[in-house]
């Protein structure tokens, strides 16, 4: 296939970018589970060993036709396999999906909602669907408050049955394979299957997280005998069956995703719910029958000749992504550089702003009114950026006043959201680029296991509250509304043509990690491996995060100096990326276990 020409401007600006950060990206981040090789994960094909070498090398994998980027090996690989049989990307998400629900299952599944990206090479147009999960219609505003109307503690609230949202991930896998898939439905489904009876690997990653998990997940039989199976942890190197997911997946792909929404496997998946030990739910069959995937209008915005366009409400990605760059658009950030402590005073600041209009305005629209195109209008954003213009961390940060036809008095949004999910990056030979964020939440969701999957805490990405001094929260729950989401799968395009696919998990903290993935490869010129490599600093509320044993420690007397509040600590991002230019290159994050395999 034809890919474009990368702008030479990039090449020149890694030149510029000198040492320091920039030169650490490729050995200074701290995985929080290593990618110790391919015995991690069983037998893999040699060229998957060899990109995840090019991981452990910092540079970027190659390729001329197609790629594809995730979290888990073996999922790539089923990816891989799919679209060098001609299969598009929508095809090749199938089964990339469907295997990282069994081995990486504490962070997306069939039990969870996803946001899924589209660039058409046909008609050159970008398309989202949102298959986030919905709240249950029996849910009442107040789900996660005590009798005293007091928030719930976070824990108290995730696990058991009360934060299942009916999921929207199989209904989505659907709706992108009716669209543009063309490989046979059930044959995407062959390798997961496969995988779940014949045994896969444990990963390091896997079995760390089930260790330091075990008081919760110990707290339901099925979930117990599943991930400590005898009583013991599943330990990384382990051979682990699922038979009950095969048999899930067999059912999805002899009778499409309606089988999930209507069958036996609702009414387990609402038993489960329903009937979980000290904290049961309210979700119903009703929930999972009316259950509807929604085509949504992408938010593109504006960067340095670039569309960046994502997932709009209910999503904040694409809104909070697009205005922090909005507003750097007018500082020379590529002039800074990336060591600079004033780039980061400008990023950080940025992102305050732009958090203090998502905490405010950002939610499910089809159930609150929302400025969305008032938050990222140009002159909007060029008012905001007005306010970076002084030399110290600004003192205070609130919300805007974007142009809008309501006048609501809102109040500011208190949901938690803890880092989890996946990111699936694709490309296939076409053209066509896919950028899906899936998640169940959580890591392992509501620790509910059922029929060989884990159900997702997604209501909990919901306001606890509804109301603060007698104001409304936008992001409040109601009956069949969408929680407010923090993804960003994100595809930047040039003169209309993709140039970058991308997205990340965690958390609230996905918004700073893809605005900064994107300064990183426009302004500062980093290949995608740097990119994403690239140490984290994240500034969401005030405090600024800077990612603990990496060199982006070395900025926070600076910042500390300018007046932010600044505290080092794991930053665990997860991002997948391809650059589409002369030919694909993909990238990695060193923090997660996927690879980018193409050809
Ligand atoms: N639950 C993570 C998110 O949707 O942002």
């Amino acid at each position: 296939m034809n890919f474009h020409l990368r702008t030479a401007l990039t090449v020149l600006l890694v030149a510029a970018t000198g040492p320091g950060l920039a030169q650490q990206v490729t050995d200074s981040v701290a995985p929080e589970a290593a990618t110790e090789g391919t015995t991690a994960f069983g037998a893999l094909s040699e060229a998957a060993a060899a990109s995840l070498s090019a991981k452990d090398a910092g540079t970027p994998v190659e390729a001329q036709d197609w790629m594809v980027a995730a979290a888990n090996p073996l999922a790539v690989e089923a990816g891989a396999r799919v679209l060098r049989e001609g299969g598009t990307a929508a095809d090749a998400m199938v089964a990339v999906q469907a295997v990282l629900g069994l081995v990486e299952p504490q962070s997306s599944g069939l039990g969870g909602g996803a946001f899924l990206v589209w660039y058409d090479a046909n008609s050159g147009e970008v398309t989202t669907l949102d298959g986030r999960e919905t709240a249950p219609l029996e849910a009442t505003p107040t789900l996660f408050q005590t009798e005293d109307g007091e928030p719930l503690g976070f824990f108290d609230a995730v696990v058991g049955g009360r934060s299942v949202g009916t999921p929207g991930t199989p209904a989505l896998m659907q709706a992108a394979h009716d669209k543009w898939g063309q490989s046979d439905w059930a044959g995407l489904f062959a390798e997961a299957i496969e995988l779940a009876e014949g045994g896969f690997t444990v990963s390091p990653r896997l079995a760390g997280m089930v260790a330091g998990d075990a008081d919760r997940l110990g707290r339901f039989r099925a979930t117990q005998e599943y991930f400590f199976p005898g009583g013991t942890a599943i330990a990384e190197g382990d051979t682990l069956t699922n038979a009950a997911y095969a048999n899930t997946l067999r059912l999805i792909a002899a009778e499409g995703a309606d089988v999930f929404y209507t069958g036996p496997i609702a009414s387990d998946i609402v038993a489960t719910v329903r009937t979980a030990a000290g904290n049961p739910g309210v979700l119903s069959r009703s929930d999972l029958a009316l259950y509807e995937v929604k085509e949504r209008e992408p938010v593109c915005v504006t960067y340095r000749a670039h569309d960046v366009c994502g997932m709009g409400p209910p999503s904040s990605g694409a809104l909070t992504v697009g205005q922090i760059l909005g507003m750097l658009e007018s500082y020379d950030l590529a002039a800074l550089g990336p060591d600079s402590a004033e780039a980061w005073r400008l990023i950080g600041d940025a992102s305050r702003l732009a958090f203090a209009d998502r905490g405010l305005y950002m939610a499910d629209t089809d159930y609150v009114p929302m400025p969305t195109q008032g938050l990222v209008a140009p002159a909007y954003l060029a008012e905001r950026a007005q306010l970076l213009q002084g030399d110290d961390a600004l003192p205070e940060v609130s919300a805007g006043s974007p142009e809008w036809d309501h006048a609501m008095q809102l109040a500011p949004d208190e949901s938690l959201e803890l880092p989890s999910t996946s990111h699936i990056s694709i490309v296939d030979s076409y053209g066509n680029a896919l950028s899906m964020t899936t998640t169940i939440e959580n890591g392992f969701g509501s620790r509910l296991f059922v029929r060989g999957f884990l159900l997702n805490n997604e209501l909990t990405d919901f306001s606890f509250r509804t109301h603060a001094d007698g104001r409304p929260i936008a992001n409040r729950l109601e009956p069949g509304k969408r929680p407010r989401s923090s993804m960003a799968p994100t595809i930047v395009l040039r003169d209309g043509m993709p140039t970058l696919v991308f997205g990340s998990p965690g958390g609230s903290r996905i918004i700073g990690y893809v605005a900064k993935t994107i300064i990183a490869h426009v302004d500062w010129g980093m290949d995608v491996q740097q990119a994403v490599a690239m140490p984290h600093l994240v500034n969401r509320f005030g405090t600024y995060d800077v990612e603990e044993d990496t060199s982006a420690t070395d900025l926070a007397p600076a910042l500390t100096e300018l007046g932010f509040e600044v505290g080092a600590r794991a930053l665990t991002s997860g991002l997948h990326a391809i650059a589409i230019g002369e030919t694909l290159t993909g990238g990695a994050d060193p923090r997660r276990e996927g690879i980018a395999l193409g050809e």
